[in-house]
């Protein structure tokens, strides 16, 4: 079993950096659009045998030293009451937004064995196939970003009717978070209960508040989630996309490992962050465009970086574009192993 990866969260010395990449498992692999071709997104999400199928299949192309439960952290929403699709174009659509205390006194917090039992089901068969390969990791989309989707009804450019009823209707809005909150620490819970070996928060928009907004409107809800899960023995990853300007927040959540994006200097964020914090990334997703040769010294210039923390897992800054090359992957997760050996 290569530990590598759990050795790095519990703050152990490893013989070289290990790296997983978000979003390994996807479109731009061939080996998944053969599986998609005959299946739509949500019912591949349901079906454990060729979720379970489609999260190894980075582990063995690529050789990374982590695998990721294939899911989406939009799956919670439907047992939560909400209709979700994917459309090829818009991607996520989510009929009937959340804007106001009635929508939100309508949302049930799940019970995970009985609404999501594919999701787990995934997990016991990863478990298995992975015993002399990789650890697995679970996720789940923050309480915030959850919300932003079921307000705005999908993805959004401005957000604007999460911040209004952030700032006009605040108390629906809170009650909503904590709904989400409570959602969130069951589901990660069980994963970890089923076999994930650590957890990552994905907090895709967070980014989009000022500091003082994120520090009451996000992070006590964050730091609820990290205690609860502090109790089980399950390192948890806190990732923020453009986390640059709230860093100094961010550092308050209580989580071993943050994840860092491409936008700001390694060093500046592990200054930011202190001497406590392992970090997590963080490769400009397009640095796989890249020849070889200028790739590699990305690499280098990170991995070099990295140094400084208490730890470092190589990852992207953000997930892998569909139209990357695979080949170009690969390259990527060989350099950063010989390169930091
Ligand atoms: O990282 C992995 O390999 C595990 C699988 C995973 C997916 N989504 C699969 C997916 C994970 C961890 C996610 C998280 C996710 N989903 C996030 C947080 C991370 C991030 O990217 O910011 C968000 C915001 C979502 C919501 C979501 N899912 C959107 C906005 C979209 C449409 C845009 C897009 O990239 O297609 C999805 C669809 C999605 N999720 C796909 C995959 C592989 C593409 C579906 C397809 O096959 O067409």
């Amino acid at each position: 079993m290569n530990d590598t990866f759990l050795k790095v969260c519990y703050g152990e010395k490893t013989d070289y950096t290990p790296v997983w990449l978000m979003r390994q498992a996807g479109r731009y692999m061939p080996q998944y659009q053969a599986i998609r071709s005959n299946i739509d997104f949500l019912t591949l999400c349901k079906n454990p045998k060729f979720a379970a199928e489609v999260t190894l299949q980075p582990v063995d192309i690529l050789g990374v030293d982590a695998a990721i439960l294939f899911s989406d952290i939009l799956i919670v929403v439907e047992p939560m009451g909400m209709r979700l699709e994917f459309s090829e174009k818009e991607g996520p659509v989510l009929s009937e937004p959340v804007r106001n205390k009635s929508a939100v006194d309508k949302l049930i917090v799940p019970e995970i064995e009985q609404d999501l039992p594919f999701v787990l089901e995934t997990i016991k068969i990863l478990r298995k196939e992975l015993e002399n390969k990789v650890p697995l990791i679970g996720f789940s989309g923050s309480p915030f970003t959850l919300a932003t989707y079921m307000i705005e009804g999908g993805t959004s450019k401005n957000f604007v009717n999460t911040k209004k009823m952030m700032f006009q209707n605040s108390s629906a809005f809170l009650y909503l978070m904590d709904k989400l909150t409570d959602t969130v620490i069951a589901y990660l819970q069980a994963q970890i209960k089923t076999g994930a070996q650590a957890v990552q928060i994905f907090d895709t928009w967070a980014g989009i508040l000022t500091p003082q907004d994120f520090r009451i409107y996000v992070l006590p809800y964050v730091k609820k989630i990290i205690k609860e899960l502090k109790k089980t023995d399950a390192p948890v990853i806190y990732f923020v996309n453009e986390c640059a300007g709230i860093l100094g927040e961010i550092k308050k959540c209580g989580a071993d490992i943050i994840g860092i994006d491409w936008r700001i200097d390694l060093s500046d964020a592990i200054k930011k962050l202190g001497k406590k914090i392992i970090i997590q990334g963080n490769l400009d997703p397009c640095a796989l465009f890249l020849p070889k040769e200028k790739l590699e010294d990305r690499v280098k210039d990170i991995l070099w970086k990295g140094e400084s923390a208490r730890g470092h897992i190589f990852n992207l800054g953000h997930g892998i574009l569909p139209q990357t090359p695979v080949e170009n992957v690969i390259a990527l997760v060989e350099a950063v192993h010989t390169f930091s050996r």
